[in-house]
């Protein structure tokens, strides 16, 4: 049976009344071992070696159009079994959450690197080998590949213009005041497992393995991009090597797979190398910001101005929203924002983890900063201070907010007290030493899922759902839920993700995967729990399940001895209507020491600690682990991270991770995280909230506000490389 649950008004605490204690802990990630010993297979290692594969050629100008592709050589190599050509490859398929993408004609060309071939061979080798021997030529035409060159045309769409109040009088009339320009660079997830599929038809029934963090739309997605009924497509996806949103959209390799595959008759795996998984899937687009904050003389803010320019290609439908955060973390009445989208011909931008809230806070929090230098005024002090009441824009209550705690109680334990106001003061040998500080915020989302729990008759479990684990824990944390609730050890539990064929589930995208398909594993369960009471006699009310026992008044039954058949249900949450109700978002505040080298100019964090108020934290470990890996993002943002774009073509010059500087371990200090005890009885019946992007949120600008107090130098143009320090 199915239990439906809409979303439309608060939820019991009932997890709380749970006797076995195994949500919460931080147990570790169930599919570890199978990892990290080479036994888990990712969508490149599947098939039995006797696929054909395909190598991509791809556009080498920024726009115009196909005129014609010489083959004959390439079709004259050894091994080569196909040049194709189809004009589906042509096609942009959908990047980002919007998953809309333009669609251009058949020959048009609108970025560099964009698909125009896909060569098949026998091997690898030999695929990539004619790939470089395929002649293509072109009608180029001109191509703004710049959003600062003159020339570049910008949307500026009405409903992401607003105004509150009056901004301009405010900053006139302000004790203090700060109006400054940021820059952010375009950037790459840089997932370790580069976009990978195999494609195999049996008849007009297509099976994909593939990469991707959110399969029910994927499968739409490459159904479409195939032009046959979804019901045709299954995708398969067990592990998943990161995503970080550039897999939220299926990437061209699936669909050139696909193509391939039926045309030859025979399995086809495409795997996309680190260029052109930078170059070919997606970007996060680089960002033009200008903060202006006014204060009175006590430093409360009375105006807040976000504007924003951001690039993507003509059409795309997604653009960064980068003030998503500034809406609601800090009061002041007058309030104004825009959004300006240059439509450019670089690599489609899509998003990248915390879209929005992860560049857009690494200005405001800047801001914030200068601002508080400006006031004389402590920047922990002022972020507490202006804590809004409510949502400032929305007059909505916050569903649940330990914002300010994380703020004061992170200042305790960081030893914030030590930090000298004044910049430049500290020094070790020839590092200068400074603090900074950072607010975080990422809003809350809930999204439809639904999951699959067999309860067998010898009591074990098993849990199916087409949700992907990317690394964050999905396989774990929802045999914990199964666990609690059931009164089973977290070892009966088998948890299946990641295939089409399974319950369609919410995707791994937006932080909202752990708390909403777990709410779909803990409404089955409680379906279940309900029959287990009613074969014992009585209401699922009465019965404590715990360590394989139901006990019911005097009755105490091991559960495998009440059970005589499977019992099945499928859980389903939906976000109900409760747009009149609150805000929900996760909160949190960054600390960061750094040393700058006085004679270089390189940084070096530290020490870091992130302190999070996130609703139930449904597994410690792997809770913990993605703020590790958000603060580490934020570590990258602030210091290395930056894609160059060749302003002719607006190719990407540093096109791998030799050149890409995410941070290594040694950029890495021992990473603090904390977690405050909350729950978020709007957010979800399981009353957690999303951390996975919360974590990065505004870490960067914890260091680089930290670069400021160490140094007196302002980095506004990131990443706050050496050569802006000295
Ligand atoms: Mo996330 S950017 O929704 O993977």
């Amino acid at each position: 049976m199915t239990v439906h649950h809409k979303m439309d008004r608060q939820s019991d605490d009932v997890l709380s009344d749970m006797a076995q204690g195994v949500i919460g802990t931080g147990a570790p990630r169930v599919d570890g071992p199978a990892k990290v010993t080479g036994q888990a297979k990712y969508a490149a290692e599947i098939g039995d070696g006797t696929e054909a594969v395909g190598v991509f050629v791809r556009a080498t100008i920024a726009k115009g159009s196909v005129k014609s592709v010489d083959k004959a050589a390439a079709l004259a190599m050894s091994g080569v079994v196909s040049v194709i050509t189809d004009e589906r490859l042509l096609r942009n398929p959908a990047q980002g959450t919007a998953n809309e993408a333009p669609i251009q004609g058949a020959s048009a060309v609108s970025y560099f690197g964009q698909p125009i071939a896909l060569v098949v061979a026998e091997s690898f080798e030999q695929a990539r080998h004619a790939a470089q021997h395929i002649t293509v030529e072109y009608d180029a035409d001109d191509a703004v590949t710049d959003p600062t060159d003159e020339n570049a045309q910008f949307d500026v769409p009405d409903e992401k213009q607003t105004e509150q109040g009056d901004v301009s009088t405010a900053m006139a009339q302000a004790a203090f005041s700060v109006d400054v320009n940021y820059t952010t660079p375009s950037q790459n997830s840089a997932a370790m497992e580069p976009h990978a599929s195999i494609a195999q038809w049996e008849g007009d029934e297509l099976t994909l393995h593939g990469s991707y963090q959110m399969l029910k739309y994927n499968r739409n997605e490459l159904a479409d991009a195939l032009g046959i009924a979804a019901k045709h497509v299954r995708i398969v996806a067990p592990y998943v090597g990161g995503g970080f949103g550039s897999k939220l959209g299926i990437a061209p390799e699936a669909v050139a797979a696909a193509i391939a595959a039926k045309e030859l008759g025979r399995p086809v795996r495409v795997v996309m190398t680190r260029p052109q998984v930078f170059e070919t899937t997606m970007r996060r687009s680089s960002t033009q910001q200008r903060l202006r904050l006014a204060a009175d003389s006590d430093g409360n803010l009375t105006a807040i101005g976000h504007d924003a320019t951001v690039s993507n290609l003509p059409g795309e439908e997604f653009s960064e929203p980068v003030a998503l955060a500034t809406h609601f973390l800090y009061a002041g009445k007058n309030r104004s924002y825009a959004h300006r989208i240059a439509r450019i011909h670089r690599t489609c931008a899509g998003s990248m983890r915390a879209p929005g809230e992860a560049v857009g806070m690494l200005a405001l929090e800047n801001a914030m900063d200068e601002l508080a230098h400006k006031a004389g005024i402590d920047p922990v002090a002022l972020r507490v201070q202006n804590i809004p009441e409510k949502h400032p824009e929305s007059d909505k209550e916050f569903s649940s907010r330990r914002f300010a705690e994380c703020l004061t109680q992170g200042a305790e334990k960081f030893g914030w007290s030590a930090r000298s106001a004044v910049p430049g003061q500290v020094r070790d040998g020839e590092w200068l030493i400074g603090m900074g500080v950072s607010s975080a915020a990422r809003g809350n989302i809930l999204s439809e899922a639904k999951a699959r729990v067999i309860l067998h008759a010898d009591a074990s479990v098993t849990i199916e759902t087409d949700m992907t684990d990317i690394g964050t824990g999905s396989y774990t944390i929802f045999g914990q839920i199964a666990a609690e609730m059931l009164g089973l050890p977290l070892s009966s539990v088998t948890v299946k993700l990641g295939d089409t064929d399974y319950p369609e589930a919410a995707g791994s995208g937006g932080s909202w995967g752990a708390s909403s398909v777990g709410s779909a594993v803990f409404l089955a369960c409680q379906s279940l729990r309900g029959d287990i009471a009613k074969l014992v006699g009585t209401d699922a009310a009465d019965i404590t399940l715990k360590d394989g026992v139901v006990t019911a008044g005097n009755v105490q039954r091991p559960l495998s001895e009440t059970l005589s058949v499977d019992l099945i249900a499928v859980g389903h949450i939906e976000p109900g209507d409760m747009s009149g109700a609150v805000e929900h978002a996760g909160f949190g505040a960054h600390f960061a020491e750094v040393g700058v080298n006085a004679v270089t100019g390189e940084t070096r964090v530290r020490r870091m600690l992130g302190v999070f108020s996130a609703g139930r934290i449904l597994n410690e470990q792997t809770a913990r682990s993605q703020c590790y890996g958000g603060m580490i993002f934020g570590i990258g943002a602030a210091l290395t991270e930056e894609m160059v774009h060749d302003h002719r073509d607006g190719h990407i010059v540093n096109h791998n991770l030799a050149e890409y500087h995410i941070p290594v371990n040694l950029d890495v200090p021992q990473l603090e995280v904390e977690f405050l005890e909350e729950r978020d009885s709007w957010a979800n019946p399981i009353q957690a909230k999303g951390v996975g992007e919360l974590g990065i949120s505004g870490a960067g600008a914890a260091i680089t506000n930290a670069i400021f107090n160490a140094t007196g130098v302002r980095v506004r143009d990131y990443p706050a490389t050496l050569d802006k320090i000295l």
